[in-house]
């Protein structure tokens, strides 16, 4: 066990839905301790692929590795081992509306049934203190702001302590002090030896948070590198992320543009 590669590969991943590919030969690692940001424009296959780590979506081809085990063959008790080394944020936070702050950030535990009430109690209030809102313990989601909702979902995925967590758009719709508090949690996670894989379409975030990037653009990677390569990198794909422009790739016509370009290489 112990030479096993620490970390998350994805390997030639291969996915289709409806026909349509979403991604094509799609490499990534998750360097241990690291956070990595993965980039691109709405619907691209961000989230698709946080939902292929986490064996939610089976891949059409090619491997994906935690900590040195290859997902797909992997017996079904030993699959849930390794996925309990993942926490998964949501893109909404997906909080449970009928239960209070402290049920949903003890959910997993309680439906495990391993640990006893005042031990999953300890816990629950451990993590809701992390992200500074213990006092809202008793509390319903509705009674929570936006930026609040996102940290309980945040205390939610920590309570099962897992190495790796992924975070879905922590940011989008929070003002600038709920992102400064979202950044902030992140960087804690990370000094804490955690490792954080991103998805967000907020680059101030991502600079901040993030050590390595990953560009989806048409089904495939388009760069992978540290912030400094991305600022750098030539492809008219990131340019036009960082700064569209009238021929911007958020308009459809300028995505078969793109496409043709790219046949040509
Ligand atoms: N269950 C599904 N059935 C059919 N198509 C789907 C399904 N889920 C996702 N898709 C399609 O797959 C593509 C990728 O979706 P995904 O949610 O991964 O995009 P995204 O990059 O996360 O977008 P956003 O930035 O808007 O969250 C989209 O074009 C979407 O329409
Ligand atoms: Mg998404």
């Amino acid at each position: 066990m112990s030479g096993l590669e620490k970390g998350i590969r994805m390997d030639k991943v291969c996915y289709s839905v409806n026909g349509r590919q979403i991604l094509r030969d799609f490499d990534l690692f998750l360097e241990p301790g690291l956070n990595r940001t993965i980039l691109g424009v709405s619907g691209v296959g961000k989230t698709t692929i946080l939902k292929l780590l986490l064996g939610l979506l089976p891949v059409d081809s090619g491997e994906i590795t935690i900590d040195g085990r290859e997902i797909s063959r992997l017996k079904q008790r030993d699959l849930i081992l390794v996925r309990k080394k993942i926490a998964i944020v949501f893109q909404g936070g997906a909080l449970f509306d009928s239960m209070t702050v402290g049920e949903n950030v003890g959910y997993r535990l309680f439906e495990e049934g391993t640990l006893s009430q005042g031990e999953i109690e300890a816990i629950v209030l451990e993590k809701l203190s992390f992200v500074g809102l213990e006092q809202t313990i008793d509390l319903y989601p509705a009674e929570l702001s936006g930026g609040m909702k996102k940290r309980v979902a945040i205390a939610r995925a920590l309570a099962a302590n897992p190495d790796y967590i992924f975070f879905d758009e922590p940011t989008t719709g929070l003002d600038p002090i709920g992102v400064y508090n979202i950044c902030n949690l992140m960087q804690r996670l990370q000094a804490e030896g955690k490792t954080t894989l991103m998805v967000t379409h907020d680059m101030d975030t991502a600079f901040k948070v993030s050590q390595r990037f990953s560009f989806l653009h048409n089904a495939r990677l388009v760069f992978d590198g540290t912030k400094k390569e991305l600022l750098e990198f030539p492809a008219v794909e990131t340019q036009e992320f960082f700064s569209p422009s009238t021929k911007s790739l958020f308009v459809n016509n300028t995505i078969e543009k793109v496409t043709e370009h790219e046949t040509k290489r």
